[in-house]
């Protein structure tokens, strides 16, 4: 039986085209900074965000990591969102290997944080307090709904952040479903930010990588803190050319997933016994719940399960389903038969 995979855009396997690229990609050693792909592919995402220099590294969770622990020194405080992927799902990177010190404040249902709150997370000059150094958004907000956040906002934060003088990182893993949804260029969306992080490995669908970018200085500094991780990465060229493609060919296709995300949340709407909020669904991410207690999580899981689909708990009686270069709208078809069928079949 084939699955229909939605547990997450991490998924995606890489394209005919980028497994051709990675088979002639043009080696070298990029410890040595000798490695011809891997120069291309930091050039060229440069260009797309229009920074100066870029980094390739293994993971965005090492992007977040290599970022925040260049911008920042020992005891330094970080002020970032309590529903964040950087706070919840990183291990505690920051506080593991950098020894920073997370502060987090409250995150909007649309990936927000009030100015206001962040303005009063910020310490004043005293003893007894951590050094605020770093603020850090999310865009689009994995955990409150893939919502992807508006230039504006982001321009605030970073005014805020500079009457402070302080700086501003985005984990912008999805930051090209961002600028789909909202019709702006990737470059408009981070312009003020210190540092960003995007995911080749998501909805571009290449099989690993992810590229920080920033100022040429800030890069060659996240150059040594890659390398304390470990995450130098010899021939590299052979993830860079599929990131290559993936920059080249698979940004304006995220569309698509949009689509089928919208189709599936409102087709989720109409079946008896879910619950969502459609408001911030704008991007490949969908949350929905259960809304009534006689089918167990459980039961819930296996019985889609047992249909060839997949998905993930994300709370209580709380689900997530992530569409992307794998799904077609048939699939969303499929799921949402297979939802009313079981739910039809147990309530
Ligand atoms: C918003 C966000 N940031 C960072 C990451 C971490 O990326 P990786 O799995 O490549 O470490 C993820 C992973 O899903 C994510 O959703």
């Amino acid at each position: 039986m084939r699955s229909i995979d939605l547990r997450s855009d991490t998924v995606t396997l890489p394209t005919p085209e980028m497994r051709e690229a990675i088979s002639r990609a043009e080696l070298g050693d990029d410890v040595f900074g000798e490695d011809p792909t891997t120069l291309e592919l930091q050039t060229l995402s440069a260009q797309m965000m229009g920074k100066e220099a870029a980094l390739l590294v293994p993971s965005g969770t090492m992007g977040n990591l290599v970022c925040t622990l260049t911008h920042c020194a020992r005891g330094e405080e970080v002020i970032l969102g309590d529903r964040s992927h950087t706070f919840l799902n990183e291990a505690g990177g920051m506080a593991a290997l950098g020894g920073l010190h997370p502060r987090t404040v409250l995150n909007q249902p649309d990936g927000t944080i009030r100015l206001e709150d962040i303005e009063s997370a910020i310490r004043g000059d005293n003893d007894h307090f951590p050094r605020t150094r770093l603020i850090c958004l999310e865009n689009t907000h994995n955990f409150c709904s893939g919502s992807p956040l508006p230039p504006e906002y982001t321009d605030a934060v970073v005014d805020l952040a500079r009457r402070y003088r302080l700086l501003v990182h985005l984990d912008g893993s999805r930051i090209f479903n961002a600028s789909v949804a909202l019709g702006i260029d990737v470059k408009r969306l981070i312009r003020n930010v210190d540092s960003v992080t995007f995911c080749l490995s998501k909805g571009l669908s290449a099989p690993v990588g992810s590229v920080v970018c920033g100022s040429r200085k800030f890069i060659a500094e996240t150059r040594r803190t890659r390398k304390v991780l470990g995450g130098g990465m010899r021939q590299c060229g052979i993830i860079a050319a599929a990131g290559i493609i993936a920059l080249d060919r698979m940004i304006e296709r995220i569309a698509e997933d949009h689509e089928n995300a919208h189709r599936l949340a409102e087709g989720i709407k109409n079946i008896q016994g879910l619950s969502i909020d459609l408001e911030h669904i704008r991007t490949n991410i969908v949350y929905f719940n259960l809304a009534d207690g006689r089918l167990s999580e459980e039961k819930f899981l296996t019985e889609l399960g047992r249909r060839g689909i997949k998905f993930l708990r994300s709370g209580p009686s709380r689900f997530r389903m992530v569409t992307h270069y794998g799904i077609s709208a048939d699939d969303i078809d499929e799921v949402l038969r297979s939802l009313s069928e079981v739910l039809t079949n147990h309530l």
